[in-house]
């Protein structure tokens, strides 16, 4: 059985990472996304957040598993069996940091393997941190997040900027 590992920040999920968890999804026989729990980085959503979101969003593939990881991919990817990680890449700008820790989880688990998922084109832009910056400033994030997240983001803005709310929240 192929099992594979799709980790990330998710903060938010975008619609470019659920195109790469549908379609690794049709090339493994499980796969196990992997919500970073880092410490040190206080993020708009909270891991709680995150994977109830992501299993919300996922809950149409029957062989998709939401969990919580802290520590090394690695050692994740070894305690559910995976020997698979997936990795989307957007575009050349990617490639330099996927390749740099494609490589440092090679040398730490020689049998796991990184395979890499080219993004469809019309995610190439999307990223967490450029939509959370969009969303921001109260301009819409449509069709770059599902709508729930979206709904999410914005509900998030208003309360952090709820003083504001008619300069960060008009129809524009
Ligand atoms: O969505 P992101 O932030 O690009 O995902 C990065 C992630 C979570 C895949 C990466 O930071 C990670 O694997 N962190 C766990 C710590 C680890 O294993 N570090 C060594 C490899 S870089």
């Amino acid at each position: 059985m192929n099992i594979a590992v799709y980790p990330g920040s998710f903060d938010p999920t975008t619609n470019g990472h659920l195109d790469v968890i549908e379609r690794a999804a049709k090339i493994v026989d499980k796969l196990i996304v992997g919500v970073l729990i880092n410490p040190n980085k206080t993020g708009l959503f909270t891991i709680d957040e995150r994977t109830q979101q992501l299993k919300m969003l996922t809950a149409h593939l029957p062989n998709v598993e939401v969990r919580a990881f802290s520590g090394l991919l690695v050692d994740f990817a070894r305690s559910v069996q995976a020997r698979i990680v997936i990795r989307g890449l957007r575009a050349v700008t990617d490639f330099e940091y996927e390749f740099q820790m494609a490589l440092t989880n090679r040398s730490l688990a020689g049998e796991i393997e990184t395979l890499f998922i080219p993004t469809s084109a019309h995610f190439m832009y999307v990223s967490s941190s450029m939509v959370k910056e969009v969303a921001s400033f109260g301009k819409s994030v449509e069709g770059m997040v599902p709508e729930t997240v979206q709904k999410q983001m914005e509900e998030k803005f208003r309360a952090k900027f709820k003083n504001k709310e008619e300069i960060f929240f008009n129809e524009n």
